[in-house]
């Protein structure tokens, strides 16, 4: 009995010395482990005769509910002593200013979106969104492309297979435009619709001006009796704000595209040298968007009435647009997360575009 007092302090004193939580479970193994003091006590219980083990076996049952507690009370002492510890060794003055060599920039691509959403936010759009994972429905079918339509090929798809479907039709894509969300929206709204779609879209190919991973913004504006006039003044406007023009030269060819009829791709006028190229001036073209008047059957697939309601939509490329405002060569270089690229070509964070305060905020270019 004597003896087990003798342990219990020998313990606790050195319980109480333990210093940090590696030496408490060292103390611990070496008293209560396989092998521990305590242990060994309890194994030699069974030499002994019965009166003997009964309050023996008492006593070591209270020594080792009581070292227990020790070893538990030390323990979050020493965890409370090792938190304020950390806690103060990584304390940060939040009122120290940011060194300027580690401030992060905006994105190109994250800026132009900011432009595009300021522009067309001041016109009266709403922003709507849609998966970058789509089915083939609202990729294809629903925008006037059913299955085997040569339109499909265009478009370098990149297929996602259905695991509850063999049959290639069902399978998901990548959404190679964003004009499934006009779907989306129609599906979901009734007119009058005034919406762009920035996002993510995909199509496998790959060089200076192609990455499988590229951007585009989707306009659409659905409402009775809207015209062909509807989409040029509206375009006209935003290339205007966009490039930061009083006036700036446009014109519409004819093209295609299955989901508008009409379908055009609007140019904007330039000037391109071997080392220039200025927007807004001389007699070269450069095409920055296609568009068209929504095509009844889109309309339809979308549960709208194309005998009540009329409407335009146009798609164009945030990344190209980037490239062309910033004077920026490669596309590839956007999506390397080179921070030194990032330092040359983004955008200091905090000077936000607006139509009222500026919308490129040159001054704020961080070159
Ligand atoms: N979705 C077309 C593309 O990716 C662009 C577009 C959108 C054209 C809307 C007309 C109307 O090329």
């Amino acid at each position: 009995m004597e003896n087990l007092e003798i342990l219990k302090s020998e313990i606790v004193a050195s319980v109480n010395k333990a210093q940090n939580i590696k030496e408490l479970e060292d103390i611990r193994v070496s008293v209560l482990g396989k092998k521990g003091t305590i242990t060994e006590l309890m194994k030699g219980l069974s030499a002994l005769s019965v009166e003997e083990k009964k309050e023996m076996g008492k006593n070591l049952n209270i020594l080792k509910s009581e070292v227990e507690k020790v070893l538990e009370t030390q323990k979050s002492l020493l965890e409370e002593k090792e938190l304020n510890a950390k806690l103060k060794n990584e304390a940060i003055d939040v009122t120290l200013p940011i060194r300027p060599e580690n401030q992060g920039r905006i994105h190109p691509v994250s800026k132009i979106y900011e432009e595009v959403v300021a522009i067309f936010g001041e016109m009266g759009f709403d922003v709507a969104e849609g998966p970058d994972i789509e089915d083939q429905f609202h990729n294809f079918n629903a925008l006037n492309m059913p299955a085997n339509h040569p339109a499909r090929q265009m478009q370098d798809t990149f297929y996602i297979p259905n695991p509850e479907s063999q049959d290639f039709d069902d399978s998901f894509v990548v959404r190679t435009h964003t004009s499934p969300v006009q779907i989306r929206t129609m599906e979901n709204r009734k007119p009058p619709i005034r919406i762009i779609a920035p996002g993510r879209t995909y199509r496998s190919d790959y060089d200076a001006t192609h990455t499988p991973m590229f951007h585009q913004v989707e306009g659409l504006v659905i409402d009775k009796n809207i015209t062909l006039a509807h989409l040029k003044g509206c375009l006209y406007d935003f290339v205007k704000a966009f490039f930061e023009l009083d006036d700036i030269p446009v014109r519409y060819r004819p093209s295609y595209f299955p989901f508008t009829e009409p379908s055009a791709e609007m140019d904007i006028g330039c000037k391109k040298t071997k080392t220039e190229l200025k927007i807004g001036a001389g007699t070269d073209w450069l095409e920055i968007l296609g568009c068209g008047m929504v095509h009844p059957n889109v309309l339809k697939a979308g549960g709208i009435d194309p005998n009540e309601y009329q409407g335009f939509a146009f798609g164009l490329g945030i990344d190209r647009l980037a490239m062309l405002k910033y004077g920026i060569p490669d596309l590839r270089t956007f999506f390397e997360s080179d921070v030194r690229w990032l330092k040359h070509y983004g955008f200091v964070p905090l000077d936000e575009s607006s139509m009222t305060g500026g919308l490129s905020n040159n001054g704020g270019i961080a070159r």
